[in-house]
């Protein structure tokens, strides 16, 4: 791995948290991800299951993770299966995960190679009532490839048909929206490469350069912190580009005159960075882009404040619309007639301002959590208003991710500049 060893205790902790959430005599499977096909003989670049990972910190293709809390032998309460390393695939790939290196990883002490899982699953089942399966319910997932987990479910379902199956989902997506210390720990290191690499493009930008040439700035910066790169396709979006909410093109040259909307994140250890930030192509804002962006910046304060342990998020999406509302007003985007009449599905301010405040932020980037209850410590989320006119190439989203705390909220952050005054100093230096 690029990345330095993680805390091995993160894993065994969450699997702590998780397996305290079965039902008895139950045992749980989760799959890694396959390594996905380009054509020929090329492929993907591997990136691991969120939720093997988020259990175990395995990052490697064909790997089994069991959590069987009641298993008659206390060996198996949890156990991995890995593929098999040999002399071949050291030569080729390189090294793969050795027994006793799972362990370092996982803290988990029982290890078989993936030749023996049918026989040593066989043998786990017949003292098994419940079986918990997985599979991604992420509200806006949209999956048409079958998973390696997907293929286990109809394996397992197909060869002990007579057990009772539970799904794991519900009890992960309550698990991993609450961080550890030690999660928020690797999410900061995310953070802090992402914050050199704004600080690295503030100073490359300048009138006639390209957008490629600044993610280039940032690619550099990400990879020589041992990040794998961006945590999500990078928008970087100078002029009217910035109101097309999911450009990723980034072949633009940028204009005299034009902001840049930067939404960048590094990954680091496969935990994400999710930032937004909107800077003027030559260093310094007009009043009427300076107008704008304040009102985001305003309600993007206000909207942080809100973050905090007992809120409601289908409730601090509706106070930030207010909030927004009442900055577009001023503005003189949206009048007092559009707000009378509008449609409470749709409100005025969507015109402006068409997409949510804050998602969950974790090992994937729109993480699992979930919505109905109420925000806990220890969730990290991000908050990220944005005002996009197309009519005058402008769109500007200040983003931070933020983890909620007892009496508030740490900015993870809050080191990329963000107000103007600052911005234009880094640029000026
Ligand atoms: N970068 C994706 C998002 O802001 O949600
Ligand atoms: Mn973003
Ligand atoms: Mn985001």
């Amino acid at each position: 791995m690029r990345y330095l060893p993680l805390d091995r205790n993160i894993f065994i902790e969450n699997r702590k948290r998780f397996a305290a959430q079965l039902a008895p005599k139950s045992l749980a499977v989760f799959n890694s991800n396959d390594i996905y096909p380009t054509g020929a003989d090329g492929t993907m670049p591997f990136r691991q299951a969120s939720d093997i990972f988020h259990l175990s910190g395995v990052d490697q293709e064909e790997s089994i993770l069991v959590i069987f809390p009641n298993a008659f032998k206390p060996e198996h309460r949890e156990i991995l299966f890995l593929t098999e390393t040999n002399e071949h695939i050291a030569i080729w790939e390189g090294e793969k995960l050795s027994k006793e290196g799972a362990f370092e990883v996982s803290g988990i002490k029982t290890v078989y190679w993936l030749s023996e899982f049918e026989k040593v699953f066989k043998e786990l089942m017949s003292h098994a009532e419940n079986v918990y399966l997985n599979s991604n319910e992420h509200l806006r997932a949209n999956t048409i490839v079958e998973t390696r987990e997907a293929r286990f479910v109809k394996w397992c379902k197909k060869n002990f048909n007579l057990h009772t199956y539970k799904r794991s989902a519900p009890i992960l997506h309550e698990v991993r929206a609450v961080k550890s210390s030690m999660e928020v720990a690797v999410m900061q290191i995310a953070a802090d490469i992402t914050t050199k690499g704004f600080n690295r493009v503030i100073k490359a930008i300048k009138p006639g350069i390209t957008e490629y040439e600044l993610e280039a700035e940032f690619m550099h910066e990400f990879l020589i912190n041992r990040s794998r790169g961006f945590a999500y396709t990078p928008i970087i979006a100078s002029g009217y580009n910035a109101c097309v909410l999911h450009y990723i093109e980034n072949n633009a040259t940028c204009n005299d005159g034009d902001l840049i909307l930067f939404d960048v994140g590094a990954e680091y250890g496969n935990y994400a960075c999710d930032v937004s930030r909107a800077f003027p192509v030559n260093g310094r804002f007009t009043q009427r882009q300076k107008d704008v962006y304040n009102a985001v910046l305003r309600v993007q304060k206000a909207a942080i404040a809100l973050l905090r342990p007992g809120t409601y998020l289908a409730e601090f999406h509706k106070e930030v619309g207010d909030l927004m509302t009442k900055e577009l007003l001023d503005l003189k985007l949206i009048d007092s007639t559009d707000v009378k009449n509008q449609n409470p599905e749709w409100p005025a301010y969507k015109k402006y301002f068409m997409h949510g405040t804050s998602h969950f932020l974790g090992i994937d980037v729109h993480d699992v959590g979930l919505w109905t209850t109420p925000i806990k410590e220890g969730m990290v989320f991000t908050c990220e208003p944005g005002i996009y006119l197309p009519g005058e190439n402008l769109g500007i989203r200040i983003e931070d991710d933020l983890v909620i705390t007892k009496e508030g909220h740490i900015n993870l952050t809050e080191g990329i500049p963000k107000e103007i005054e600052a911005i234009e100093d880094a640029m000026n230096a």
